[in-house]
């Protein structure tokens, strides 16, 4: 199976990245992996044109569709993200804006393959799930909408620095079987 790693902080080797560490080392025995950092790439803001609505393509020209080529080589997808004020950062909102010619509310639209399978997982500095679900809540409404299946997710709290994950690797790795049985 192929999956894709989503680093969705901007900082390449901070916590989040030290998570995608993790859940790379365990699924690299049986999968193909792609890592990638949403940082990365060039996102401009969606306009709020609506003209995907009528064609299905977006009028701007960036690496969204470099993005999107990855997510249409991967059978499963497994978003990392931080809270950023309580929410996903900017960078990756940016990205997620700019998926609407992918969005299923709206005819005609671009499709992606059938079958796919999405996982989040969050993780914050704070110790209170809830936030932690919010994130989660975020990343499953836009794998609904690109009709991509949510799948199973993780919430992490009181991680502020990649050092913390290291108390927290039988978590995640309890995560990755979940992921392993499913895939
Ligand atoms: C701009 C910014 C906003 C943040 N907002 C929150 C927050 O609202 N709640 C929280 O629990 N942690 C918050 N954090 C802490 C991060 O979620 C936490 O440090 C995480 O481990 C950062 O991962 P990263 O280094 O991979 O980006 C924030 C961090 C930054 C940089």
């Amino acid at each position: 199976m192929n999956i894709l790693l989503i680093n969705c902080s901007p900082v390449r080797n901070g916590a989040t990245a030290e998570i995608i560490k993790t859940v790379h080392s365990f699924l690299e025995r049986s999968h193909q992996i792609h890592n990638i950092c949403i940082d990365d790439y060039e996102i401009h803001y969606c306009k709020g044109c609506r003209s995907c609505h009528q064609t299905a393509k977006c009028i701007q020209k960036d690496d969204v569709q470099t993005i999107i080529a990855e997510f249409e080589w991967a059978d499963s997808i497994v978003c990392v993200s931080p809270s950023y004020w309580a929410d996903v950062p900017g960078q990756f909102k940016a990205f997620i804006d700019r998926c609407t010619p992918w969005c299923n509310t709206h005819e005609p639209h671009e499709k992606l393959s059938a079958g796919k399978k999405g996982y989040a997982i969050a993780l914050r500095t704070g110790p209170n799930m809830r936030e932690c679900h919010r994130i989660i809540e975020s990343i499953e409404h836009f794998y609904g909408h690109m009709e991509i299946s949510p799948s199973g997710n993780l919430g992490l709290c009181s991680i502020a620095y990649k050092d913390d994950v290291d108390g927290r690797k039988q978590e995640i790795e309890a995560f990755c079987d979940l992921i392993q049985s499913l895939t």
